[in-house]
């Protein structure tokens, strides 16, 4: 019995390594590398007067009700239920969401990608 115990702990390790590592559903940092500066991203999204469609924490006066609110959207699995929270997916998205949902409410912003990587990387720090 006693010499089955190491194996038995290191079974227990690799559950927890799996576990760890596994899907883990909205556990995990967003997938595909944020490029992006989020502090500028912040001063963007108040710039452009997202709040006006979104609550979104940190962004003062960002208190819209037209769009879903933005907080936690760090540990989002998905973009408007439809597309994976990848960093490159939500600059596009934040830049261009009717290319990539054409029936959808949230409009095309007039920014450029570099601003739009921001916003995406601020947007991946709300958790
Ligand atoms: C005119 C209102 C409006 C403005 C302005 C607007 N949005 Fe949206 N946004 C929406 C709506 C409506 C949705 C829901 C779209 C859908 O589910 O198809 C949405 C969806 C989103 C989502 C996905 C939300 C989710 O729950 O998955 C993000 C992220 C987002 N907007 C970010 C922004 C950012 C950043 C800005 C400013 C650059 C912005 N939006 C400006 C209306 C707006």
């Amino acid at each position: 019995m006693r010499a089955s115990f190491p194996g038995a702990a290191l079974a227990g390790a690799a559950l927890a390594a799996l576990w760890l590592t596994g899907c883990g559903g909205d556990a995990g940092p967003p997938p595909g590398a944020v490029a992006g500066d989020p502090e500028a991203g912040r001063t963007l999204i108040g710039r452009l007067e997202c709040g006006t469609c979104h609550s979104i924490p940190g962004v003062t006066g960002a208190r819209g009700i037209v769009g879903p609110p933005l907080d936690g959207f760090g540990r989002r699995a998905y973009i408007a239920g439809i597309l994976p929270n990848r960093a490159d997916t939500l600059a596009h998205w934040v830049r261009a969401a009717p290319e990539l949902a054409p029936a959808t409410a949230m409009p095309a912003m007039p920014i450029d990608a570099r601003a739009a990587q921001d916003i995406a990387a601020y947007l991946h720090t709300l958790r």
